[in-house]
């Protein structure tokens, strides 16, 4: 029987909830740390980290906000988070288990957000975007950060193909050109980029999603047949890892 998106995601994520507590991929990056300062820089009177995994932006944003909202769909991610949250002794964070699209919280409610690596889940990005916007007050700062989705047309194919096989939760890893024109229609207007790379070691990268021994094989097939453009983009490795593109970009 066929499940929806929001069905698969929840049975993808709900039982790795401490893996990705525990995943260094998540716990660590100058992404975080940029997340960090710019809440040490507008101490924020109530934050929220959308679609929080296992809550590695909360964390770092709880020491600077007075209050701090974790919300994912998942409600064992959520449950796992709260867990996390107060044997961090992290007393300023609240959990919230609601789709992106979709968020119980009043307009203008916080006054700091971030989404680091959710959005690629998600099954209607542009919505999810224009609640953020809906709950985040007017003038305040937004840091959305994810994998982006290289220009070069193979590349872009590549990377959808293999994060579909590692995990049937995937949508799409958006190009910046299409991350620009989604916040432009959900009236956000960017302040700053800045894009990195990241390594996933593939060993980690599956076992986080629990990737089936056929589905890696055939991960590693297309990593075979990729082009020499495919696969110096990627640095694709001899036991698979490889490095991803990924992009930070502010917004108010
Ligand atoms: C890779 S994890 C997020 C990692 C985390 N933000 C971090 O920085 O460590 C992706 C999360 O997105 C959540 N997710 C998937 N679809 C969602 C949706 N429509 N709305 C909110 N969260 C969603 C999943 O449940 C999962 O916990």
């Amino acid at each position: 029987m066929t499940q929806s998106q929001e069905t698969i995601a929840q049975s993808q994520f709900g039982p790795q909830a401490h893996a990705y507590i525990a995943s260094a991929a998540h716990a660590q990056g100058a992404d975080l740390q940029r997340i960090a300062a710019i809440a040490a820089e507008h101490t924020p009177a109530h934050a929220l980290d959308l679609g929080c995994g296992g809550g590695h932006v909360a964390y770092a944003m709880a020491p600077y906000a007075a209050q701090m909202t974790a919300s994912d769909l998942s409600p064992d991610m959520t449950a796992a988070v709260a867990a996390e949250a107060a044997q961090r002794g992290l007393n300023n964070v609240e959990t919230i288990a609601a789709p992106a699209a979709s968020l119980p919280c009043a307009d203008g409610a916080f006054d700091m957000l971030a989404c680091r690596f959710s959005a690629h889940h998600w099954q209607d990005v542009p919505a999810g975007l224009r609640e953020a916007r809906r709950v985040l007050r007017a003038g305040c700062v937004a840091v959305f950060a994810d994998v982006f989705a290289p220009q070069l047309a193979a590349a872009d194919t590549h990377l959808q193909a293999v994060e579909l096989l590692r995990d049937p939760s995937h949508v799409r890893d958006y190009s910046e050109a299409e991350w620009r024109a989604m916040l432009a229609e959900a009236d956000f207007a960017i302040t700053a980029i800045t894009k990195g790379r990241l390594r996933m070691n593939f060993a980690e990268w599956t076992g986080r999603m629990r990737t089936t021994p056929d589905r890696a094989a055939a991960i590693r097939t297309l990593q075979a047949l990729a082009s020499s453009e495919v696969a110096r983009h990627f640095e694709i490795e001899q036991d698979g890892s490889f490095t991803l593109d990924t992009i930070l970009i502010e917004a108010v």
